[in-house]
């Protein structure tokens, strides 16, 4: 289904000279040397900038309510006993903004691995087993519809970045989406292991250097994550265990990436105009990850919300220097890494945001919870819908509010503890026939 070339309405014209999309060519202009010699100079041409030509997103059908999360996850853990740590799970739960996410996890699938919860008991190998198959197969479906909302065949994709904290595979989920998807045998892939949170804009950043490096070339990105790598039994020993168990689920999201779309055939969504990233000085030790025979021990610190609120303004405000009229941080749309009510809270107090900003961010946590890389693609999907059913609604904000139209900055958060983000810019939606 996915391989037919599917019809598309005609992108509209602009209007405003300041409109003017990045990807078409200035006219190009001639003049005499010095020396009157009638040598053509032409200007170095504008390099294209790259596009997010289209957005899909994947869940598994397993979907855990919130509310009932704590009891179901004592009960199947057998930990029923442990009633103060039930308790603050409970709390935690309760304080997480989310009110639905999606997991692979069903009880038969645990029952079928009592060693996932079972306290040392190795249980890497079959998790990794479990992850070869089921990350692909997420990541498949994400691709899928961003492919058939893209509209064109796949062997139009050049390239293949997939980014995944999900476990590791040899040879990976790259291989098995070149096989599934049917890509060309010749797509040149990129993989990005275990990078966090924030991997959903790394992989815009590669994609965007590729694009640009290589104006013919169609970049498929796929981003799949599952939390069942830190699932395991509550301990006393651990309390970080259940922040990550209360907040993370699953979800892929798939991306095509291009520079110079086709007009009136391809319609871009926005602009991926700079992106960049920053470490927090010293701040190794806040967010870690250690492969264990039981899977992976994933330590959250306290004290990341604050770390965040400390470093995100300087990155925030370096970013949008590359906007013309460097625009304050409520002229412009946030797409901001749902990581956790804290996260968000942080992020909003420290840049003075108002309430309405973060609000896509905040319905993407309440309805699937952080999904790690995914979650802020998420929540660009969710803006660009959004955008689209209500002309008036955020991205329109910033148009109607500064002199630079529907300017932007995607951000997230993760290991190092790395800030990375994205300088968008909303592409005009295509007029009505
Ligand atoms: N490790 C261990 N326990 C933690 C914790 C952490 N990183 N963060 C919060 N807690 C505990 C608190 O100590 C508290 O325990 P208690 O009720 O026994 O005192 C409990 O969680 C609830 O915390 P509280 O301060 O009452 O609520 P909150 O409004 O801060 O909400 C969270 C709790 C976890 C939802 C919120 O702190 C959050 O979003 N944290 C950021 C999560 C994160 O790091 N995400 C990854 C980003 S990439």
């Amino acid at each position: 289904m996915f391989l037919e070339t599917v019809e598309v309405p005609a992108s509209s014209s602009f209007s405003a000279p300041e409109d003017r999309p990045t990807w078409v060519e200035p006219p190009p202009s001639s003049s005499s040397d010095a020396h009157g010699n009638g040598h053509v100079f032409l200007p170095a041409p504008e390099k294209p900038c790259a596009c997010i030509l289209a957005m899909g997103r994947a869940t598994p059908p397993n979907r855990i309510t919130q509310s009932t999360y704590t009891d179901w996850y004592f009960n199947v853990t057998n930990c029923m006993e442990k009633h103060e740590l039930k308790q603050k799970m409970q709390r935690i739960c309760d304080r997480s903004g989310i009110e639905t996410r999606y997991s692979i996890l069903t009880e038969e699938l645990l029952k079928e691995h009592p060693e996932f919860y079972t306290p040392g008991q190795p249980s890497l190998e079959q998790r990794n087993a479990i992850f070869a198959k089921e990350v692909p197969k997420l990541a498949h479906e994400a691709a899928i519809a961003a492919i058939e909302e893209w509209g064109h065949p796949v062997s139009e994709i050049t390239h293949l970045v997939v980014a995944t904290l999900t476990g590791v595979a040899i040879p990976g989920a790259d291989v098995m989406l070149t096989k599934s998807l049917r890509l060309r045998p010749d797509v040149k892939r990129v993989m990005l292991y275990m990078l966090g949170c924030y991997a959903g804009i790394t992989a815009l950043r590669v994609a965007k250097d590729l694009a640009e490096n290589n104006p013919d070339s169609r970049i498929l990105i796929c981003c799949s994550e599952l939390a069942a790598p830190t699932f395991r039994a509550p301990n006393e020993k651990f309390p970080y265990d259940l922040v990550g168990t209360a907040l993370f689920g699953d979800g892929a999201s798939g991306v095509i990436v291009g520079a110079k779309p086709q007009p009136c055939v391809e319609r871009p969504l926005f602009e991926i105009r700079w992106a960049g990233e920053v470490l927090a000085p010293d701040s190794e030790k806040v967010i870690e990850g250690t492969l264990k025979l039981e899977g992976l021990q994933f330590y959250l610190d306290k004290t990341l919300p604050g770390l965040v609120a400390q470093h995100v303004g300087e990155f925030c405000k370096g970013a949008l220097e590359n906007a013309p009229g460097k625009p304050g941080f409520n002229d412009v749309f946030w797409a901001v890494h749902s990581g956790g009510p804290a996260i968000l809270s942080a992020v909003e107090q420290a840049l003075q945001l108002r309430p309405d900003k973060l609000a896509a961010s905040r319905l993407i946590l309440k309805n699937y919870g952080n999904i790690s890389a995914s979650t802020v693609l998420f929540v660009l999907d969710e803006l660009r819908r959004s955008a689209a059913a209500s002309p008036a609604s955020l991205l329109h904000h910033a148009q109607a509010s500064l002199h630079v139209p529907n300017w932007g900055l995607a951000i997230a958060f993760g290991p190092g503890v790395t800030i990375e983000g994205a300088l968008l810019k909303t592409c005009p939606p295509p007029s009505p026939t």
